[in-house]
């Protein structure tokens, strides 16, 4: 089976690792719009138009379903998108399951400026119990220290911008936080030196699992080709990639245009 992933740049690597992991037999094709990543400060309007041309290029890639691996686009433009076979999206299997795993009711939201906008998680979330308190927050400079690879928790820069974005979820005392962005896993080990113990949900990797259980695809069998697409360059892919999904083997990775 061949899988599309897209995500606005690397973030949606997070979904691979997962996919990688769990149905290590199927072929990937991922898209990274990382000329225009990012997607979470652009209008609504603008992060179809570009979802809707990624799309349209992974079908013509012959995929068999997708995974939108981007908060983004999954909050802002999915039921925008037309698409002949399936699409995952993150903001449904997520949120199941940040309320899954709450035990005091309290959640907290991180995304981008676009997704904590739409409200998408928090009216999932209020969907499945509408008792729980929701802190939401976006937190733009995430993106960013994630694709410079800035996402040390011995990282001042990083440390001293993890405080300043994540105050407000730490003093509601939430005991879960969901990752609404694919990038965020990322930092992780950082956001959890500041929030001490609460358990993170992580989006990438819970659309990989709804997909992998939807479509009840082979959990066992040898690696797939995984290949890469990205709208600028291809360089330093590998070494970029490899922060989100270790040494897992890239077959190829090639610059197109959208
Ligand atoms: N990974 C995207 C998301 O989940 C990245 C954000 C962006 O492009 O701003 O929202």
């Amino acid at each position: 089976m061949k899988i599309g992933v897209f995500d606005s740049g690397l973030g949606g690597l997070t979904a691979v690792r997962e996919l990688i992991k769990i149905a290590p037999g199927v072929d990937i094709v991922y898209l990274g719009d990382t000329g225009r990543v990012p997607y979470g400060s652009k209008s609504r309007e603008t992060v179809i138009t570009y979802s809707e041309q990624a799309v349209k290029w992974l079908i013509n890639r012959g995929v068999e379903a997708i995974i939108i691996a981007c908060g983004t686009v999954s909050s802002v433009a999915l039921e925008r998108l037309e698409s002949p076979v399936p699409m995952f999206g993150v903001v449904g299997a997520t949120a199941y399951r940040a309320v899954e795993c709450t035990n005091n009711g309290k959640i907290g939201v991180i995304a981008t400026e676009a997704t904590i906008r739409s409200k998408a998680y928090e009216r999932e979330i209020l969907r499945l119990n509408k008792d729980f308190e929701i802190t939401s927050r976006s937190c733009p400079l995430f993106v960013p220290l994630v694709e410079n690879g800035r996402i040390s928790a011995d990282d001042k820069i990083v440390e001293s911008i993890i405080e300043d974005h994540l105050r407000d979820i730490k003093s509601a005392g939430v005991d879960t936080l969901l990752l609404g962005c694919t990038h965020y896993p990322l930092l992780s080990d950082a956001i959890s030196r500041y929030m001490g113990r609460v358990t993170f949900i992580d989006a990438g990797r819970e659309a990989a699992r709804s997909c992998v259980k939807e479509l009840g695809l082979n959990q066992s069998g040898d690696f797939g080709e995984f290949k890469c697409y990205v709208t600028d360059f291809v360089d330093d892919f590998q070494a970029q990639a490899s922060v989100f999904i270790g040494d897992a083997i890239i077959s190829s990775v090639e610059k197109i245009q959208l």
